[in-house]
């Protein structure tokens, strides 16, 4: 499905943007869609390698792909040091890294899925917005978090992800509150969007490609799953001064699924 963006404009010329999880998915379209926008994007991701491609493919100059586990204190303190020594200071974090985790009823859910889960998703997002705030609040930045529509509503067999993700939204209103006027504070929480990480929840399914149309069809608008960049397309949006009234809002980019 082709989705076009809207023509490059210059909503972050001159800004220095993190992107965790930017070697695939939404993170690569963010990655994509902030340097249209003009931004030198630093691509951080558990694949190395590929955040560096992704880094390199960017039409500004000196943006960088940057290895790390969002989850480990030590790989983000080392990366966003890096970030700062080669470009100066951030601007704008967006914490997009994450992980599906373990779909189990509750009781049958291993305990290491479930920690590991939280950690990746939770404890990543806090970890980012901890040692980035230092920068944001020098220089009035913003982030932007990743949440999502299974925040907001119950699911079946989702005992880790959605807690991981309501903890996303709880934490971005918190700091949102603890660093006004400084520091805007937001996060998106999509509905199902089609990139590998929906992809390799169904690998195992006994009818892949029905079970995809089920989750394109829980959404009024279109019926459909999400393109990456039409969640990128929202994350610029509160990524730029376009957003300069509006902190601590969790904006469904869901095609009305949470308004059902
Ligand atoms: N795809 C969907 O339907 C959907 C819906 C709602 C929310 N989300 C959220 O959007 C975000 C991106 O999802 P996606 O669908 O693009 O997933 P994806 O699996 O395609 O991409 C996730 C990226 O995060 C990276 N990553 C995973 N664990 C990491 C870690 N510990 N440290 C650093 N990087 C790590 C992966 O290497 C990968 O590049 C996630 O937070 C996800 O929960 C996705």
């Amino acid at each position: 499905m082709s989705i076009s963006f809207r023509q490059p404009g210059t909503r972050l010329v001159g800004k220095v943007v993190v992107v965790t999880g930017a070697a695939q998915g939404i993170g690569e379209a963010t990655a994509r869609a902030v340097a249209a926008e003009g931004a030198v994007v630093a691509c951080l991701d558990l694949q190395a390698d590929a955040a560096r491609q992704v880094a390199e493919s960017l039409p500004s100059s000196g943006c960088l792909g940057i290895g790390l586990d969002v989850a480990d204190e030590d790989d983000v303190v080392r990366a966003i040091a890096e970030v700062r020594d080669r470009l100066g200071g951030i601007d704008v974090l967006i914490n997009v890294a994450g992980i599906a985790g373990p779909q189990h009823r509750a009781g049958e859910t291993p305990v290491d899925e479930w920690d590991r889960t939280q950690a990746v998703n939770l404890r990543g997002t806090f970890l980012m917005a901890k040692h980035c705030l230092p920068d944001l609040v020098a220089r009035r930045g913003n982030i932007v978090n990743v949440a999502s529509a299974l925040a907001l509503v119950g699911w079946p067999q989702e005992s880790a992800y959605g807690p991981s993700k309501a903890g996303v939204v709880q934490f971005t209103k918190a700091v949102a509150l603890d660093y006004a006027p400084d520091v805007r504070s937001n996060c998106v929480c999509p509905g199902a969007v089609r990139t590998p990480m929906i992809t390799s929840v169904l690998r195992d399914h006994p009818d892949p490609d029905a079970a995809l149309a089920d989750y394109g069809s829980i959404h009024p608008l279109t019926g459909r799953l999400a393109e990456p960049v039409e969640i990128a397309q929202a994350i610029v949006f509160l990524a730029s001064d376009d957003a300069s009234f509006v902190t601590g809002v969790a904006l469904p980019v869901d095609g009305g699924f949470t308004a059902t």
